[in-house]
């Protein structure tokens, strides 16, 4: 079986996530797909020149759309990070006039060729842009996933495990909710030490505010100082679609549809591979199921106003 990925969208995080899946060798077949030919051409030129010193074969094919038709997924990283600035606070929806419109191009571009693979989504504001594809591809909603608070869990995951001085795969728990200001760490689902995050803040010290915040504002710490983000993001997708490629039935903290509140939105589901097999049913607290359906209610509301 041919392993294809196509990556919309050569940035930043389009790069940095082809660069990837060539270099560890996760895929047979890479299509890389960019409004700019001069620099997709040069990309992929790039990445031929790694060719001869890598341990992989990968035929790499430039700007053919219809290429994607048979892809097992594609990724959107399709971006207008120029539009961010210190004073947005990395408020992602300043791109969401930009990446609306291309989100229609795409996806519609996509259900004519015929593609029926999975989805990705890392393009912001990830939930809106998720539930966007949805509905220009006309794919089930199973097989179009947003990267969502898979990032923000990780950066969750590394705050734990520098204030416990472990590694950060050691702490389990999910940031729920939208991939933007309205997430929150639900710490009643969180471990480490084999105990609860409440129970080693109480023992330990820990101010759990604190580190919600360092994951929940951790893109704006990496935009402030280099003016984009790309890696801790681009190995969120690359984790999810070697789940997704691998049929791996992983479960994941991905952007995915909420039948309840009738939105895409960050919650745990099992991937494999033809996306989403099953959601999971978190026993959180009164107080996170609050924070879960306002942030819920803030993505539907800025989905309905644009998409008419
Ligand atoms: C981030 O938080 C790109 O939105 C992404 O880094």
């Amino acid at each position: 079986m041919t392993r294809k990925v196509g990556v919309i969208g050569l940035g930043h995080v389009g790069t940095a996530i082809a660069n990837y899946l060539l270099v560890t060798g996760a895929v047979d077949e890479l299509v890389l797909v960019d409004t700019n030919e001069l620099k997709v051409n040069a990309e992929a030129t790039d990445f031929e020149d790694a060719a001869a010193n890598l341990n992989w074969h990968s035929k790499v094919v430039v700007n053919d759309f219809a290429a994607l038709a048979d892809a097992d997924v594609v990724v959107s990283s399709v971006g207008a990070i120029s539009l961010q600035n210190d004073d947005a606070k990395h408020d992602r929806f300043v791109e969401l006039k930009f990446t609306s419109q291309a989100a229609k191009e795409v996806g519609t571009h996509l259900k004519e060729v015929g593609f029926n693979g999975v989805l990705v989504s890392i393009t912001n504001p990830c939930d809106v842009i998720t539930a966007l594809y949805q509905r220009f591809t006309g794919l089930p909603t199973d097989q179009v996933i947003g990267t969502g608070t898979l990032l923000d869990s990780a950066r969750m995951k590394k705050a734990v495990g520098q204030a416990l001085d472990i590694d950060p795969r050691s702490v389990t728990g999910y940031n729920l909710g939208e991939h933007g200001n309205s997430q929150f760490t639900a710490w009643s689902q969180v471990r480490a030490l084999g105990h609860s995050l409440p129970e080693l803040a109480e023992t330990e010290g820990l101010d759990l505010d604190e580190l919600a915040e360092v994951s929940r504002a951790g893109g704006y710490t990496v935009f402030h100082g280099k003016h984009y983000t790309n890696y801790g993001v681009a190995s969120a997708a690359v984790r999810l679609i070697n789940v997704i490629l691998n049929d791996a039935n992983a479960e994941l903290p991905v952007s995915n549809w909420n039948e309840k509140y009738q939105t895409y939105l960050s919650y745990p589901a099992v991937v494999g591979n033809n996306g989403v097999v099953q959601q999971l049913k978190l026993n959180l607290t009164d107080e996170e199921e609050q924070q879960l359906a306002q942030s819920a209610n803030y993505i539907k509301t800025r989905f309905d106003d644009v998409y008419a």
